[in-house]
This record gives C-alpha cells, sequence and structure tokens, in this order.
C-alpha cells in the first residue's frame, strides 16, 4: 500500500469545530430546554418521555406504516379499523393513538378518527435516526438498578454488555439507521489513499474492530465481493448473531468471517496483515482502548489506514453544550446510561464514555503509535468523526 501523508503529529487538520447539527436536533425548538421555568421544564420532560415511549410502541408494532397506509386527513379512521389492520387489540390500540395524538404525533377530530398528517408520514415511516432513537432509552435502563449501585463509592466498576440484553440488535439498527446510506459512496471515499479503488480491485483484508452483529463489515463485503473482511468483537451473542448474516439475495458470504476475541488482544498471526481497519463507534466504549489501538498498529500492514468513526465532541462539556445543543445532552446520556458504565468495569478501565471527544481521543492514538491523526468531518453521520492514521 503506497504511503499517506498526513498533518503533523497530534494536530487536528480540520478545525475543532463541530459539524452543523442543526437539522438533527432542532436545538431553538427543543421544549424540555427551552421551557421558560423549571417546573414547566420538568413537567415537558415527562411528557416527552411517555409520548417518546409510545413512539417505540409503535415502531414496534409497524402502526405508523399500517396507519399510513389506510389513513389520510380525508379519510380518518377509528382505532378498531387500525387495530385490525395490524393484528391488535383495539383497546390498546385506542390508547396508543390517544396518547399520540395528544403528544403532537398523530392527528384526531371530533369523532374520534385518526391519521398521519401528510407531511409527517415520511419521517414517521422511514427508520431514521430521529425515529430509531426513540427505543434507545428503554434499551439502555434495562440494568439502571445496578447503574445506580455504580455511582455508588462503594459500588461495581460498571456494567457488562451482557446486562442490556437487547443493546446488539438496538445498535445494529442505529447503526443502519445513521450509516447504511453513506458508508460506501462518502466515508470511504473521504479515507482516500486510492482505498476505494484497492476494495473495488480486491485481493485485500479489512478488519471491523468491535463490529457488534456485524452490520457495517457485512455491507463491505457485500459492496467489494473480490475483498475480504474480518469482523471482531469480545460479545459472544453479538458475534453468534453476525454469522447468521448473508447477502441481501441470501446466498452465503466468502469473503467474510467472524471472529470472537478481545480487541486489546488479538490473534498473534495477525501481525502486519491488514489493509484497512476500522471502527465504528466501538473505542470509547472498550475498557481499555488504548490496547485495542496498539493492537490495531500491530495488525495493520506498514502503510496501511486506520479509520476510526467515533461519536463527535470536543471535549470540554461547556463547547459541546453551545456547538452540539440537544445532540450533546443525548450524547452524554448515552453515554451515563451505557458507554461509561461497560467501559469502566475493569480496575484498570479508562472510562471514556461516548464524548471523550478529538483531544482526548487524538491523544490516545498518539500515546498509542499512530503519530499523525487526522480528524475528518463528516456531516453525513449526524453523531460521528473520522480519525485517519496510517501505520509507518
Ligand atoms: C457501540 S457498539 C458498536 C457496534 C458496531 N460497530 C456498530 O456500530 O453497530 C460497541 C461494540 O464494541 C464491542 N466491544 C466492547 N469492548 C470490546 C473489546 N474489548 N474487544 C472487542 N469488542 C469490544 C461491544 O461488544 C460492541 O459490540
Amino acid at each position: 500500500m503506497a504511503k499517506v501523508t498526513l498533518p503533523a503529529p497530534s494536530v487536528i487538520s480540520s478545525s475543532p469545530r463541530i459539524k452543523d447539527i442543526s437539522n438533527f436536533c432542532c436545538s431553538q425548538s427543543f421544549p424540555p430546554i427551552m421551557a421558560s421555568n423549571m417546573k414547566e421544564k420538568l413537567f415537558n420532560l415527562v411528557v416527552s418521555n411517555v409520548v417518546s415511549n409510545a413512539v417505540n410502541v409503535g415502531l414496534r408494532l409497524n402502526l405508523f406504516k399500517v396507519l399510513a397506509q389506510i389513513s389520510s386527513k380525508d379519510a380518518p379512521i377509528l382505532p378498531s379499523e387500525l387495530a385490525k389492520a395490524a393484528g391488535c387489540k383495539e383497546r390498546y390500540i385506542r390508547e396508543w393513538c390517544n396518547c399520540l395524538s395528544c403528544g403532537g404525533i398523530l392527528e384526531v377530530n371530533e369523532q374520534e378518527k385518526f391519521w398521519i398528517a401528510e407531511e409527517n408520514i415520511e419521517d414517521l415511516t422511514n427508520d431514521t435516526f430521529e425515529l430509531v432513537t426513540n427505543g434507545m432509552m428503554i434499551t439502555l435502563i434495562q440494568p439502571l438498578d445496578k447503574l445506580v449501585s455504580c455511582f455508588k463509592e462503594d459500588g461495581p466498576y460498571g456494567l457488562d454488555y451482557c446486562e442490556f440484553t437487547e443493546f446488539q440488535s438496538f445498535m445494529s439498527q442505529l447503526s443502519k439507521a445513521l450509516h447504511e446510506k453513506h458508508v460506501v459512496p462518502d466515508m470511504l471515499p473521504a479515507v482516500g489513499n486510492g482505498i476505494v479503488e484497492k476494495l473495488e480491485a480486491g485481493g485485500i483484508r479489512g478488519l471491523d474492530v468491535g463490529c457488534g452483529n456485524g452490520f457495517h463489515s457485512s455491507l463491505l463485503a457485500e459492496q467489494y465481493p473480490k475483498a475480504s473482511f474480518v469482523g471482531l468483537d469480545i460479545g459472544e451473542e453479538a458475534i453468534k448473531i453476525a454469522k447468521q448474516r448473508t447477502k441481501k439475495s441470501g446466498e452465503l458470504f466468502n469473503n467474510l468471517e467472524f471472529v470472537e476475541c478481545d480487541a486489546g488482544n488479538m490473534p498473534a498471526t495477525w501481525t502486519d496483515s491488514f489493509d484497512l481497519v476500522l471502527i465504528f463507534d466501538a473505542c470509547h466504549d472498550q475498557c481499555r482502548p488504548d490496547l485495542c489501538i496498539q493492537e490495531i498498529h500491530r495488525v495493520l500492514k506498514p502503510g496501511a489506514v486506520f479509520a476510526m468513526v467515533e461519536v463527535t465532541g470536543t471535549s470540554n462539556v461547556f463547547t459541546d453544550r453551545q456547538s452540539m445543543g440537544p445532540l450533546a445532552a443525548l450524547m452524554y446520556g448515552c453515554s451515563m446510561f451505557h458507554c461509561l458504565p461497560v467501559g469502566s468495569n475493569r480496575p484498570d478501565a479508562l472510562c471514556m464514555g461516548a464524548m471523550w471527544g478529538q483531544r482526548r481521543a487524538v491523544e490516545l492514538l498518539n500515546k498509542c503509535g499512530f503519530e499523525y491523526v487526522q480528524v475528518v468531518e463528516t456531516p453525513y453521520f449526524p453523531i460521528n468523526i473520522m480519525y485517519l492514521a496510517v501505520k509507518n
């Protein structure tokens, strides 16, 4: 692989400005934060929480898509009709419609008939980041009692991944919503170093570290059949599900394998063997991300690229709040409920958390062998930034 020239050590090549995320977070109209007094804020938080969970129920039962198909402003329907079409009980569906119409998600008329406003159909029937994340909190608060005890001085260090039984399926749904449309056309060209041409020509080997249940690895293996890919994850269940992945046609992959392994201790035989190593949102929540990065440095061929897609942030909560608005609250919360406790779960853990940000990420990459780090903005990934580094 040809050598790449990247900026001087520790330099963040693009300014640490955070991308314009106004499309994603509507910071000017976010009710809990914008309310004028604390009582109003607190009340709005409770309402948002309830409505958000009701949205998630609708997602799980496919109610938005069914409602969009069988109703409109000119032809609103009774809950009984939605219940019948969705295979549900009328009484439950009626309460769901009542809650979501009062919560500003569905429309209702005086005859207590319901529909989705034309302008909201797209947002409520496509698996976008904004819709899918309504399923996040129920997934993350599963071990809430234990999390609370982790806060205490004499409590446990953290939580184990397996205490979040729905996490992997939620995460792959989220990754699909966030990344599916942009990994191939936008992100890989931004990796540069001729990587797209090399993947297309084939004969090269890519590694996806912390692959979860294999969403990105299988996307790449399908797109680049002449290249081969390895997905690595510490989670037994994640790898079991990943191994069941097939091509969209149902055919088995012949260029993709999954390995259950600690990223901080990869096989000895992998030294200097990968042409590309990728991470998607899977460094900050490791207990020892330093060992993982050192291992990545070892397994890359000299001159090969490491592309780490991670949660964006400035490493300073004050500037994160200013530049990211409510998205910062979402990501610090996500970190508090999940990323921090799973990344703190041993006595020698680095306890990074999702909002470790550019300064800490670049420092760690530098410390672990990657002298030159380029930070690339990824405006097509609403919560991410990409770090690029080449093994000398
Ligand atoms: C937030 S998930 C991201 C999963 C996947 N990359 C995605 O974006 O859908 C982080 C993943 O890192 C994995 N992980 C955590 N610590 C690890 C370690 N020490 N070695 C390998 N994988 C690890 C977890 O099991 C989890 O699947």
